[in-house]
């Protein structure tokens, strides 16, 4: 949430700053704005309300974007104060020397803004973001002499809550200051130049090498060359690593929305999530990032799994997977409920983080809960080098390549993949037969063409679309695997097409949403040919007594269903515990051509952004 850019060098900043913007405005969409040194080395902001295009039009006609080859970007996700122009970062100081951006949230800001209204500062925002800006200036006018930096870690030492900033100064025009305490800064290191963002994605097209900040540590950028120390003013060795992401990734390629390209990357996706992992030819699984817990692991009395949102989805297809294949007991939790609550966890447990950023505020939290009652860690993210990644004890990545698009797809799959395979990893060292092992490793190799035979008929999905775009509520059921699959459903539809969705197991409907049932309603029914068929076609009978439409998706080859339901939508035949994955790719489609239909902005959903650093 936010997204954070910065560049010095000796290009022309602004365009590199508002390029910097653009590849993150899956962070936040509701205002954008930079600072840059201007006439007379006085800083020259412009902030807006909107987005990232709408700031680069009115610089454009403002026609006096200053030549300045260093400056500071941001894209707001608001959190305190609403969008609006004046709530926009950059932050000035008073006598507009100083401005600063800022990911997170100051927990204490009203606290510090009482102290520094009384030392005669005026706030010209709603925001706890200023509060660091005018902190800075205050502190850096105490200390005669002092150095800038000297005065932004004093400033942050006195901050509570999470931040990722960035921070430059008329009066020290050839620096950038960043820190990061829970939200992330990462450097992206050019000849003679520097490149800060919030993720990876805006550094591509310039360098490859780059260097993570932790948290509690602050960078100081010049021209010629950045240190890294901690807040406490320690020197810190900075690890620089290679960016692996290709610019192709994080650009739409043809498609119309990032979330459609990321749907149909989902064959593809299988197939490196799977590279070198699973092996059927030898029959077995290699989970390298996990290897030397993998006793540990086996021999966990719980596992517990903690997630947010669409995770959170693939973590309770998870709780089925693990307790089908290795037979070791599953609890799964909103990370934001877990860490609330006084959870038996000790370290005996085995506790498996799911987050495709790997900086969720509310799932890294749970972790390091678990991690401080002594509990092993094992994270599962996408983002490689993220804070979650870095801070489990060991971890599988789900190589499903960036994720724009602000609602889940291809992640919630990879998700998937990966717990299917580490539960035929725990449950090989257990009661799973070779045979049955043999049978899903043979099933897992074969997904990524199933999944393409869905994706050839998506027409078919859209033409169906349309005879449901028009409703405001509907309902979605599975039972088994595809309970999830239902929830998932519901969330795609509720997150880019603002409809009202409710996801629920097939059996649960009669306790209650069946009251909702008439003919505005559509149900969607994830009705495949498993040991639970004959009981979700009784639903089907009840909807279509109360007459509810029906949309099922099905196994190929069912005929009779055709006859039962409105509409039918085919999935090849699979065993179990892959089902799920070929019936949520109807369900991520449904949803993506009913936004669409609904002219809702697909890539860019009201009131969402990707990756939720805050609480
Ligand atoms: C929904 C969606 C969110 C995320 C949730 C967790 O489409 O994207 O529900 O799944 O915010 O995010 P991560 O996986 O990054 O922890």
């Amino acid at each position: 949430m936010c997204g954070i850019v910065g560049y010095i060098g000796s290009r022309k900043a602004a365009p590199l700053l508002l390029q910097g913007l653009k590849r993150l405005e899956y962070r936040g969409y509701d205002s954008a704005g930079v600072a840059m040194p201007g006439e007379g080395g006085r800083l020259w902001v412009h902030k807006q309300k909107g987005d990232v295009a709408a700031l680069e039009a009115a610089m454009g006609a403002s026609g006096d974007v200053p030549p300045a080859t260093i400056g500071i970007g941001h894209t707001r996700w608001a959190t305190h104060g609403d969008p609006s122009d004046r709530n926009s970062h950059p932050h000035v100081s008073m006598d507009g020397s100083i401005a600063l951006i800022h990911n997170g949230i100051i927990e204490n800001h009203a606290a510090l803004r009482i102290e520094l209204e009384e030392h005669g500062y005026r706030f010209m925002s709603d925001t706890d973001s200023e509060v660091l800006v005018h902190l800075i200036d205050h502190l850096w006018k105490q200390i005669p002499f002092a150095a800038f930096e000297s005065a932004i870690r004093q400033a942050l030492s006195v901050v509570e809550g999470a931040y990722g900033v960035c921070v430059v100064s008329s009066r020290e025009p050839d620096m950038i200051v960043v820190a990061r305490h829970g939200s992330p800064i990462v450097i992206g290191i050019g000849e003679g130049e520097y490149f800060v963002a919030s993720d990876a994605a805006p550094l591509v097209e310039y360098t490859r090498r780059a260097v993570y900040l932790a948290d509690g540590e602050m960078a100081v950028l010049r021209r010629d060359g950045f240190s890294v120390q901690s807040i406490g003013s320690v020197k810190q060795e900075a690890a620089v690593v290679e960016l692996d992401i290709e610019l192709e990734e994080i650009e739409k390629g043809g498609y119309e929305h990032f979330m459609l390209k990321e749907i149909f990357e989902q064959p593809e996706v299988m197939r490196d999530v799977m590279r070198g992992r699973v092996l059927p030819g030898e029959g077995i699984i290699q989970l390298g990032g996990v290897s030397g817990y993998l006793a540990a692991l086996r021999s966990a009395p719980r596992i517990h799994i903690c997630a947010c949102g669409t995770s959170w989805h693939a973590g309770l297809i998870g709780e089925y997977l693990i307790e089908e294949f290795a037979r070791i007991p599953v609890e799964v939790d909103y990370a934001s409920e877990f860490r609330y609550r006084s959870p038996l966890i000790g370290p005996e447990d085995v506790m498996v983080v799911i987050s495709q950023s790997g900086e969720t505020a509310d799932t890294l939290a749970a972790m390091r809960m678990a991690k401080e009652r002594g509990a092993t860690v094992l994270g599962i993210c996408n983002v490689v080098g993220s804070t979650i990644a870095r801070e489990s004890d060991c971890g599988i990545y789900t190589h499903a390549g960036p994720e724009i698009g602000v609602a889940s797809t291809k992640a919630f799959s990879a998700q998937v993949v990966v717990l299917a395979m580490l539960a035929l990893a725990l449950g090989r060292g257990r009661a799973l037969t070779e045979e049955r092992f043999g049978e899903a490793v043979r099933e897992l190799h074969e997904l990524p063409g199933k999944m393409r035979r869905i994706l050839e008929r998506h027409q078919e999905v859209e033409r169906i679309a349309g005879e449901y775009a028009g409703a405001d509520h509907a309902l979605y059921l599975g039972r088994g695997y595809n309970f999830p699959v239902a929830l998932e459903g519901a969330l795609k539809l509720k997150e880019i097409s603002y409809v009202h969705a409710e996801g629920y197991p097939a059996a649960e409907m009669k306790h209650g949403p069946i009251a909702l049932i008439d003919e505005e309603m559509p149900v969607v029914v994830l009705a495949p040919q498993d040991a639970n068929y004959r009981k979700v076609r009784s639903n089907i009978e009840e909807v279509r007594a109360r007459g509810g439409r029906v949309l099922a998706v099905a196994t190929e080859g069912d005929r009779e269903i055709a006859r039962a339901a409105d509409h039918v939508f085919y999935v090849p035949d699979a065993a179990p515990f892959i089902v799920p994955l070929l019936c949520v790719l109807p369900l991520q489609l449904l949803s993506y051509h009913v936004a669409a239909l609904r002219g809702c902005n697909v890539d860019r959903p009201r009131n969402l952004a990707k990756s939720v650093t805050v609480e």
